[in-house]
């Protein structure tokens, strides 16, 4: 799934350089817009997707459009694939892959459990992640072969060996049947394990890598929730399943992610590996 940094010409090293530095201040220029939005979010008109429990507004829509007409002054031949907008083509092989808001239950309701989740694909790699919580001014961002980082802090996942040494993060959404959770909930708690759902995979994603998670699993996710996460939590020495075969692009997959020391286990608990 990763481009090794290594084998990159120098001319690709340097193009993938500057769409890195431009996902960092672009998302924090983002997340003000996003935030002064979640300061004034009693003035939004909230509408409901195919599903009651699937939330939008206004605040989404815009924060995905100001991501994509900052980030086109720049790379004018870059694509795009956002949740709020859908696809939109480039003329060369980079793929930008955006969340304007992820959490949007929470971000509407006045809870803090929210994001903003980018990441950037060269062709079928994810070369970049970037994930910026603007309530706590925290920049999760990671660079094939580069490591991943908390602001300037180089993080790493958990180095534990059991699902009783820390928490879960977990997810779940009526695009998928009860029946496809709640055996792997049955196998975590009945190991000794624990879990807790925030409302927002990126975010949760965000804390496996930073070790204050030890793992992630969703039954059924789109690949703007987890795409910056995948490289976050695999360039911060994590493990996660390939959600990208099989069309996980454009139809979503399952997503586990976690700790190396933990993998195995949690792939017999889903069925992933
Ligand atoms: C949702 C969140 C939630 C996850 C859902 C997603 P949204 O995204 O990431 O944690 O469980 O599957 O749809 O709607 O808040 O952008
Ligand atoms: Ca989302
Ligand atoms: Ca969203």
């Amino acid at each position: 799934m990763f481009l090794t940094y290594q084998n990159l010409s120098h001319e690709d090293k340097n193009e993938i350089d500057q769409r890195f530095l431009h996902g960092k201040e672009m998302i924090k220029e983002a997340g003000k817009i996003a935030l002064d939005y979640f300061n004034r979010r009693d003035e939004l008109i909230i509408e409901t997707k195919t599903d009651p429990q699937d939330v939008v507004s206004i605040a989404d829509q815009n924060v995905e459009k100001i991501i994509r007409d900052l980030t086109r002054k720049k790379f004018p031949g870059d694509g795009y694939l956002g949740e709020e907008h859908g696809q939109e083509k480039g003329s060369n092989d980079y793929l930008w892959v955006i969340d304007p808001i992820d959490g949007t239950a929470c971000f509407l309701t006045g809870m803090y459990a929210w994001c903003i989740s980018v990441a950037l694909m060269k062709g079928d790699n994810i070369v970049a992640g970037f994930v910026y919580d603007p309530n706590t001014d925290e920049l999760f961002s990671a660079l094939t072969g580069n490591g991943a980082h908390l602001n300037n802090q180089k993080i790493e996942t958990q180095n534990i060996n059991s699902v009783t040494q820390g928490v879960m993060g977990l997810g779940t959404s009526h695009r998928i049947p009860p029946s496809q959770l709640l055996p792997f909930l049955d196998n975590l708690l009945s190991a000794g394990g624990m879990f807790i759902r925030n409302g927002s995979c990126a975010l949760m994603m965000s804390y496996v890598a930073s070790g204050r998670l030890i793992g992630y699993y969703e039954p059924h996710i789109n690949p703007w929730d987890c795409l910056a996460g995948i490289i976050l939590i695999e360039e911060a020495g994590g493990w996660s399943s390939p959600f990208l075969e099989n069309d996980g692009l454009n139809k979503g997959n399952p997503i586990l992610s976690s700790a190396r020391g933990v993998a195995e286990d949690l792939q017999k608990m889903t069925g992933l590996a």
